[in-house]
């Protein structure tokens, strides 16, 4: 079988067939590149699907962590990193890195084995040996969807309300899942997300948004992304950056919100067929009671990853490690506190996950291909 793609991004466009580049067309007859009027168009689509009152596009999903935490003005305790914002170590780096831009400490919080998500016992333990140690003030917590999965916000926002955290939801890989029909900005005070290429709703190049139901944080984070702007656009009225979305990947977003409803399905559909098959071999993903996932990654977790990865190679099926480390373990972030002794599922995790090829547009097919070249090289785990 040839050219069997990790995710098929020109599958997906020759599904929408002329749609985008009639969009794209539009962008460039009118010519209001920046803030042009799909900006707004998909701030409000965005928001009817986020079911939020508002949405703020901005320039990424690393910026739209940065957003909420400065309009917050988390970092500026006094300086010295008194702020503490708890992360999963178990991400992308944008999850810790922008806290420690904005001049606070992320404290880093293990996840569950099952869901890979934050698990709340442990953020408990750590706000409580953070408050005991009193050298930091919590802040925040950052809760990770990882993979799609949603985390555990009943759970999470009792702990965040007890000790009065903001409660961000990093959907970069989950927009559109779901608990109970319910997405995570039914309980967070703000849901970020990216469009990068490779997520399940992604523009083509970069792009990401904030979802909020409270007026004043969207409000601060409209004016934070263009340079913190006031009244208009020469008057600045606070510290910001240059975090707006382009026009284009606005109406390129729209056309592809338009089908993601049905993408998230189609997704379903082939993660649903992967964890039947799978199953009796390798350790397939858990999907907690009543959640849909978008499904940004269908990830095993398997014994002998580099031999399954080769094996996989060999016979021309793509796979991926997400993520290899833990960030607790980098350079970078390898200073900053963890909870209880230590993070060992996500160091856990990191050695074991593997990654399939996942997007709605797989052919039975291949994807009875990918299945066979699993089973061939599984060795399932006690
Ligand atoms: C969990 C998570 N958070 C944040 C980001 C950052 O998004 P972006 O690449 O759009 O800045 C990503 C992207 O990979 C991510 O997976």
């Amino acid at each position: 079988m040839n050219n069997i793609e990790f995710i098929d991004l020109q599958a997906q466009r020759r599904h929408l067939g002329a749609r985008i580049d009639e969009a794209i067309q539009r962008v460039l007859d009118h010519g209001h590149f920046i803030m042009g009027p799909e900006i707004k168009e998909l701030e409000a689509q965005l928001s009817t699907f986020g079911r939020c009152e508002h949405a703020v596009s901005c320039e990424s999903g690393t910026d739209a962590l940065l957003l909420p935490l400065m309009a917050w003005k988390i970092g500026l305790n006094g300086g010295g990193r008194k702020d503490a914002v708890f992360v999963p170590s178990f991400t992308f780096a944008s999850t810790a890195e922008m806290v420690a831009l904005v001049g606070a400490t992320p404290v880093f919080v293990d996840v569950r084995s099952d869901t890979f998500n934050m698990d709340p016992s442990r953020l408990r333990q750590a706000v409580e040996e953070v408050k005991a140690k009193g050298e930091l003030t919590p802040r925040a917590v950052i809760a990770v969807d990882l993979f799609g999965q949603i985390a555990d916000y009943p759970a999470l926002t009792e702990i965040c309300r007890s000790h009065g955290l903001k409660l961000v939801s990093d959907a970069a890989q989950a927009f559109g899942a779901t608990i109970d029909g319910k997405q995570a900005s039914h309980w967070a005070d703000c849901v970020t997300t990216s469009f990068f290429p490779a997520k399940p709703l992604g523009c083509y190049g970069d792009g990401g948004a904030i979802l909020t139901n409270d007026r004043d944080l969207a409000e601060i984070m409209e004016s934070l992304r263009i340079h913190g702007k006031g009244s208009d656009k020469y008057d600045n009225v606070r510290i910001g950056l240059n975090g707006r979305m382009d026009t284009l990947q606005a109406a390129i977003l729209i056309q592809k919100l338009g089908i993601f409803p049905e993408e998230i399905v189609k997704r379903n559909k082939i993660a649903a067929r992967y964890s039947e098959a799978l199953a009796p071999v390798v350790t397939v993903p858990f999907v907690v009671d009543g959640a849909v996932s978008p499904w940004a990654q269908y990830t095993l977790i398997v014994d002998k990853r580099s031999e399954m990865q080769a094996a996989l190679n060999k016979r021309g099926v793509p796979s991926a490690v997400y993520y290899p480390r833990p960030l607790h373990q980098q350079t970078a972030y390898r200073d900053f506190p963890m909870s209880g002794n230590g993070l060992p599922v996500s160091e856990e995790l990191s050695s074991k996950v593997l990654s399939l090829p996942m997007h709605p547009y797989i052919e039975e097919d291949t994807q009875d291909y990918i299945i066979e070249s699993v089973k061939q090289a599984a060795v399932k785990p006690n």
